[in-house]
């Protein structure tokens, strides 16, 4: 049976020690972080690792990424890190930020899915910080959902979905950031967003002066990527979905408004609640911290009405709008109609 401990409101000690004893020992366990929650093992331990690709139904093709608590835990991990590098995770850990470095032998390959590179990350959550701490190995840990399905971001989605199939998740409230961490790399010499998320592209260009986005954010990527994951389906409810964005909101109205049909659900923006006859609209807020914030959760509160058809509205590409319109692309499984 998984235990549930609450440190929502404090940590308590005794649990924690007792996390930190299950992961350590080859155990899953959940916890929270800032951007959202993840399905936790031991990084060093091959087998305990392989447990999480099979909780999660992850192709293994596609690496996790590595959670330490400071500085002190990086050496073991890794290779030849450059001053760039140095200069981003300086600048961004601890935070909702993941640098893809060299890895050394001692990170299993079914971490990396047999590349020669991990994704370190060090959260800035605190309860995530203590537990890596207390726990003293690396933690792997992708988001905590099924494959396919919108990350966990509270502690009901990811009951849903993992009471009984973990030994521990440890109940740290809503995440703050909502959407998963920023993902780097260092492609000759530039910084490359592989992931967009809460750090932009601007906040990497005002430390370093410049910043790639991948090719692939918005569309459908095959074959080799430099980020597996971006291969898959995901963040997917069970419904069809249709996104749809136009600069000029009321074209935007205009154009939700026309897509409408029988039992249609609308997540859009809490100003346009009342504009259209549908059976259903959920908010997700006005700024975009609050999208993201409130996204996943509401990909899946959406399946539970049972609509015929999901219309979510887009924002613009810019600043966090970049890392919503990326989840949201594949949320509606590439169905993105913009005028
Ligand atoms: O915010 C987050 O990053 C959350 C929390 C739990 O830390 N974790 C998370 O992990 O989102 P996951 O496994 O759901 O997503 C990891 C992403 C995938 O798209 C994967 O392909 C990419 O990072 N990735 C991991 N290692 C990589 C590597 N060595 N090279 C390129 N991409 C990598
Ligand atoms: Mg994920």
């Amino acid at each position: 049976m998984t235990k549930i401990f609450d440190f929502k409101k404090e940590i308590n000690s005794e649990e924690l020690k007792q996390a930190a004893k299950s992961i350590r020992n080859g155990n899953l366990v959940i916890f929270p972080t800032e951007t959202v929650y993840g399905i936790g093992a031991n990084a060093l331990n091959y087998k305990a690792v392989d447990n999480i690709f099979l909780a999660k139904g992850r192709a293994n093709d596609n690496p996790l990424i590595v959670h330490i608590a400071d500085f002190d835990m990086l050496d073991d991990l890794v290779d030849n890190i450059s001053p760039l590098e140095k200069k981003l995770m300086d600048a961004f850990m601890p935070g909702p930020f993941t640098l893809i470095l060299k890895k050394k032998d001692i990170i299993p390959n079914n971490v990396s899915a047999n590349l020669d590179t991990v994704g370190i990350r060090m959260p800035a959550n605190k309860i995530a910080h203590d537990f890596i701490k207390e726990a003293n190995i690396p933690i792997a840990a992708p988001s905590a959902n099924i494959s396919s399905r919108p990350s966990g971001t509270n502690i009901e989605d990811i009951k849903e979905e993992f009471n009984n199939k973990v030994d521990i998740i440890i109940d740290g409230g809503d995440t703050s950031v909502g959407l998963e961490s920023t993902v780097v790399k260092v492609i000759d010499g530039v910084p490359t967003i592989l992931r967009p998320g809460k750090i932009t592209p601007e906040d990497i260009i005002e430390i370093i002066g410049i910043c790639k986005l991948s090719d692939n954010l918005f569309k459908k990527a095959d074959g080799i990527v430099e980020s597996p994951g971006m291969k898959y389906k995901h963040y997917a409810p069970n419904n069809k979905c249709i996104l749809i964005y136009s600069e000029d909101e009321n074209k935007l109205i205009d154009l939700v408004q026309k897509n409408i049909k029988s039992k249609t659900l609308i997540i859009g923006n809490e100003k346009h609640k009342d504009k259209y006859d549908s059976y259903k609209y959920l908010s997700y807020g006005i700024t975009l911290d609050d999208i993201s914030h409130n996204i996943f959760s509401l990909l899946r509160k959406a399946d539970k009405y049972e609509p015929d058809l999901i219309i979510i509205e887009g924002v613009k590409k810019e600043g966090l709008g970049i890392a919503i319109m990326n989840r949201l692309i594949r949320a509606s499984s590439y169905n993105y109609i913009e005028e």
